[in-house]
């Protein structure tokens, strides 16, 4: 083989247009000329596995090998930024125990069920975060159908998600209380979340700008997406947006990241000011 296969490949610019537009049209991600190089770099291993001498053909390989789903999975496990921890962004987690869920409890207290989803949820420390967070409020007794589901893109984090088990990392905004209630320290140093929670979260995969899938999920109380249409340009976060207010029931909540707005998205939602955060709710007839 004339390929020496510890050279860095080079990403030409038609590649980049290429590669660029491909996990653009998949999944949405926005990969401009400055993060060129970071692509580039990110597949390296991709291209070295399959032996491409050139990223032509791995793009080729994306678009008509008949391994291509296994190949596009492991290259959204690649381009995705994973990033996540227990009790991220305090002041949005206060106003869900304190003030939303009070609410949705009342709302909710004839039909007893609550629908919770988590998109772009990552290894699940944020559904497990609302699971401990309804489960420590007190409010939904064995009576009601609590659903929290956490979806994500990429197969490698639900993989982690569904186990249950953390590392150290994950619990840097963690207090002491949940830590020792809710895990178990395993001969690893690493911490299995209990049972108990773990049963009220269901994980699927779930691409968010794959209309038909987004069809599959039912009608939601609260939608919870942070940091995930950050890497998303304007198009793509105005057609995710718009699903999610599909999704949502009349008075349902949409909870962005803390640095996240729907200003020149949309103006469907009402913004809702709570006592320490803005949310987003869906308007609805017995909306006060
Ligand atoms: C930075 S993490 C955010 C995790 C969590 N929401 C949080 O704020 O801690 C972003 C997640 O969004 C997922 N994601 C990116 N594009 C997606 C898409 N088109 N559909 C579903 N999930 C996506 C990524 O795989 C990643 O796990």
């Amino acid at each position: 083989m004339l390929f020496e296969t510890s050279e860095r490949i080079e990403l030409t610019d038609e590649e980049f247009r290429l590669l660029a537009s491909f996990i653009y049209e998949h999944a949405g991600l926005y990969f401009d000329e400055p993060s060129r190089f970071l692509l580039e770099s990110r597949l390296q291993n991709r291209l070295k596995e399959h032996h491409f001498e050139s990223f032509l053909k791995y793009y080729h390989y994306l678009l008509y090998h008949q391994d291509r789903i296994f190949e596009l999975n492991a290259l959204v496990d690649i381009v995705t930024t994973n990033e996540t921890y227990f009790y991220r962004e305090k002041n949005q987690l206060d106003a869900f125990a304190e003030e939303i869920l009070p609410e949705l409890a009342q709302r909710n207290g004839k039909k007893k069920r609550l629908r919770i989803w988590s998109a772009g949820c990552s290894t699940g420390e944020e559904p497990y975060t609302l699971a401990i967070l309804c489960s420590e409020s007190g409010l939904f007794d064995g009576t009601w159908e609590v659903d929290i589901i956490g979806t994500d893109i990429s197969q490698r984090v639900l993989q982690t998600a569904r186990k249950a088990v953390f590392s150290q990392s994950s619990f840097r905004a963690t207090e002491e209380y949940p830590l020792n209630k809710y895990f178990n320290r395993t001969e690893e140093g690493k911490f299995a979340l209990d049972e108990s929670i773990r049963k009220m979260v269901h994980f699927g995969h779930l691409n968010l700008m794959d209309h038909k899938m987004m069809g599959l999920i039912r009608e939601c109380d609260i939608i919870m997406c942070r940091n995930v249409i950050i890497y998303f340009d304007k198009n793509a976060k105005a057609k995710v947006i718009n699903s999610f207010f599909r999704k949502l029931a009349p008075g349902g909540y949409l909870l962005l990241g803390h640095s996240e707005s729907l200003m020149n998205l949309t103006t469907v939602f009402k913004l809702k000011h709570l006592t320490k955060v803005m949310v987003y709710q869906k308007p609805g007839e017995d909306i006060v």
